[in-house]
């Protein structure tokens, strides 16, 4: 069985992603059934890094979504729209879908996955939350049968970034924000990034999946780092805390669900101060299983590529060996979004 891949984007993750998959392809026997089809850009003059089949970019998207010889669209461009419409279409042709926005997901996750649940395929997200991190999965599959009672994460690579070398080079916000973006982590509009949108969107996506119901977006309380300075941090440190842009989502048996991001006093004990740099990490607590931490890079090609490459490798695996309608515990094709308002 060939299966072939429409990929909406060749920036940091789409070059990733097909240098990934086209490195490992003698490696994994599942590789040798995909091949990279149809890559969508919007500049065709632009100078890339990777080699693709002559007449494979094109800069016509919606072409790529309605070709029927797509088996899987993987939506690595960005931004609201057009993606989000593409997706549908995708959806709506009959293609299962791979995608590592956060934001599309976290505003349209409902309209998405009730889309694919009726058109019978996956939407998959690894990537959306936490790049390089293994955390949608595990929390939709292995942690599944618990309580959770709270989420509490580093989710953002590029502010994480800032931060640290403000307080460990004493560096200028400006400064290492450029070089976050020249690195790869920050959004094509870094505001996402250092206004806690970003964050925002991925602890809606988290607290989703943990808690149930569907989380909007004007709920969760964002206040990001602009605000922070060196001499928050030089008094932070000496009082022996760190700060971090922390995106929680917390609920009691005497208080409802609350989700927030904001810069966070962090003692330096906590498993969470030792978070450096572009890494991620997401703290999850819940009942039975206590309390679970997720860590690794959290923005970037080669690890978000690798959520990226999983997912679609994970997907023609169970295209494979499955001939049933898409199991729910694999992809997002879930209930979640669409049940219950918070
Ligand atoms: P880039 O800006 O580097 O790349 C975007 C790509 O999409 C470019 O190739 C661009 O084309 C193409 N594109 C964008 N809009 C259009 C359009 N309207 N029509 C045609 N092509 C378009 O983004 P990233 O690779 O950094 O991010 C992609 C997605 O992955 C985003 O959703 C982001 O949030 C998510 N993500 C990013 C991570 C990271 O570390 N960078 C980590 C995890 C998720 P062209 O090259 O011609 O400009
Ligand atoms: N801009 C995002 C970040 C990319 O810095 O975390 C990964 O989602």
């Amino acid at each position: 069985m060939g299966i072939k891949l429409g990929i909406l984007g060749l920036g940091t993750v789409g070059t990733g992603t097909v240098q990934l998959l086209q490195d490992v392809v003698g490696r994994h026997p599942l590789l040798k059934e995909i091949e990279i089809y149809r890559v969508g850009v919007r500049s065709l003059s632009k100078p890339r890094a990777v080699e693709l089949p002559a007449g494979a970019i094109t800069t016509d998207l919606e072409a790529i979504v309605n070709d029927p010889a797509v088996d899987i669209v993987v939506e690595v461009m960005g931004g609201l729209e057009p993606a989000r419409s593409l997706i549908l279409q995708a959806i709506n042709n009959g293609k299962h879908v791979v995608t590592a926005n956060k934001a599309v997901i976290a505003r349209f996750g409902a309209e998405i996955f009730t889309a694919a649940n009726q058109a019978g395929v996956y939407v998959m997200l690894e990537a959306a939350v936490g790049g390089g991190i293994p955390v949608i999965q595990p929390l939709k599959q292995s942690l599944s049968v618990n309580r959770i009672q709270a989420i509490t994460g580093i989710v953002n690579g590029t502010t994480n970034y800032i931060l640290t070398r403000m307080q460990t080079e004493g560096s200028d916000f400006s400064d290492v924000l450029a070089d976050a973006q020249r690195l790869g982590y920050a959004e094509a509009d870094p505001t996402a990034d250092v206004d806690g949108l970003d964050a925002a969107d991925k602890i809606a996506i988290l607290a989703s999946l943990g808690f149930g119901g569907r989380i909007h977006l004007q709920d969760v309380y964002c206040e990001g780092i602009r605000q922070v300075s060196k001499t928050d941090i030089t008094y932070a440190e000496k009082l022996g805390f760190v700060i971090k842009l922390l995106a929680i989502a917390k609920k009691t048996s005497s208080s409802p669900l609350s989700v927030r991001v904001h810069p966070t006093l962090v003692p330096k004990t906590h498993p969470l101060a030792s978070i450096n740099g572009v890494n991620n990490a997401i703290l999850v607590e819940g009942e039975p299983i206590g309390q679970v931490m997720f860590f690794g890079p959290g923005a970037g090609a080669g690890a978000t590529a690798s959520a990226v490459s999983s997912d679609i490798l994970n997907l023609v695996a169970t295209l494979q060996t499955s001939t049933a309608k898409p199991n729910p515990l694999l992809g997002c094709g879930h209930q979640h979004y669409s049940e219950i308002a918070p």
